[in-house]
């Protein structure tokens, strides 16, 4: 139920610092150890490389994990698209182990690659929200997202959990390597869920932002470098769905190669600036889109901000940056769907878990 909200979108939102102190419960046991089944971990370790396949958010997400495990784990990662796996298959590796990640479980284009690499023999976990699921059941191993309910359309909650679950699986296989870190993912998502807390407490100044930079506007570019690009394609995923508005999320360096062309007087573009190692490089991007007439917004994270910058996120582990950075861009998107008159939480032409190829 919405209790007092007006929308699932918005509870689902404000739901994410909860959602990520349960999954910190969840995954650990009495003594602050992770806690995860010695199967998925083996799967993990055994293999030479990790298949995630989703769509959509989720595949966002993917895209987030994959730096993760990478990083952390030090496994190879690919993401694939489910419905383009299907049918262009990659070269796989000698031991593979495909990653799953999907909100309702029951996403049609995802079971259809389950069942092809059922068929080669290959193992498969299952990252969900729904237990119960097909490709839960159909999966050789399961991790929940204890996320609660996702009702409205737009996905929100579940993308945060899905990267929370995703750095605790990749710090359990880094911790079964040896692989040495002074990365302690409970400690860390719990200041993430604090830094989420704040920014859901600021919604009048995205509306603000949403009303400035969208309230007419025909496109949205989200610009961003590094873990900053893949959260401006689900900021964008998110526009685009609930408000209708053209929205593309770029990588900052791809601009010159074409897209800048796009850039016109009052072209609305938001940027993420909470990489460090591409902070000088990102507000270099803003200055040469600002200069063709973009309305520019900068986002950025404490410790790297600048005094033009709209919103200042409350610092957090530069692996876990997605799950704040996110935040706003939900909230933006939020209130621009608002204000232009649209269905938030069942926008057209949509449907929550997408049952056909
Ligand atoms: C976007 C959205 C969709 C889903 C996609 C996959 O807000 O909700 O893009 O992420 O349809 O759904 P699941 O995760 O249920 O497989």
């Amino acid at each position: 139920e919405k209790g007092t909200y007006p929308h699932f979108m918005l509870k689902e939102i404000d739901e994410q610092p909860f959602v990520m102190r349960n999954i910190i419960n969840k995954y650990q046991n009495e003594n602050g150890k992770l806690k995860l089944d010695d199967d998925i971990r083996k799967a993990m370790t055994d293999a030479d490389r990790v298949y995630i396949v989703a769509c959509g958010t989720s595949y966002h997400a993917g895209l987030v994990g994959k730096q993760l495990i990478e990083n952390i784990a030090e496994i190879p990662v690919e993401v694939h698209i489910a419905s383009e796996f299907v049918y262009n298959m990659p070269l796989l590796s000698k031991k593979p182990l495909f990653i799953f990640i999907s909100q309702s479980g029951e996403t049609a284009d995802s079971r259809a690659v389950l069942v092809e690499i059922k068929k080669l023999g290959h193992k498969a976990l299952t990252i969900t929200n729904v237990p119960g699921s097909t490709l839960s059941r159909e999966a050789n191993y399961t991790l929940n997202l204890y996320a609660g309910p996702e009702i409205a359309v737009a996905s929100t909650k579940a993308y945060t959990a899905q990267i929370a679950v995703l750095a605790i699986l990749a710090v359990d296989s880094a911790h079964a390597k040896g692989i040495e870190l002074d990365f302690n993912p409970m400690q860390e998502l719990a200041i993430v869920a604090n830094a989420m807390e704040t920014l859901c407490n600021q919604k009048e100044q995205m509306e603000n932002i949403a009303r400035e930079y969208l309230a007419v506007s025909r496109n949205c570019f989200f610009i961003g470098r590094s873990a900053d690009f893949y959260v401006c394609l689900e900021g964008a995923l998110k526009l685009k769905e609930i408000s209708y508005i053209q929205a593309e999320g770029f990588a900052g360096g791809e601009l010159k190669h074409g897209t800048i062309a796009l850039i016109e007087e009052g072209t609305p573009v938001i940027a993420l600036a909470t990489q460090e190692h591409v902070n000088l490089s990102i507000r270099g991007n803003v200055k040469e889109v600002a200069a063709r007439g973009a309305y520019t917004c900068i986002i950025s994270m404490d410790g790297m901000q600048d005094e033009e910058d709209r919103i200042v996120l409350p610092a957090v582990h530069e692996y876990l940056t997605p799950l704040v950075s996110v935040l706003p861009l939900q909230l933006i998107s939020y209130y621009a769907a608002l204000h232009r008159d649209c269905d938030v939480d069942k926008p057209r032409n949509l449907a929550k878990s997408v049952t056909v190829e």
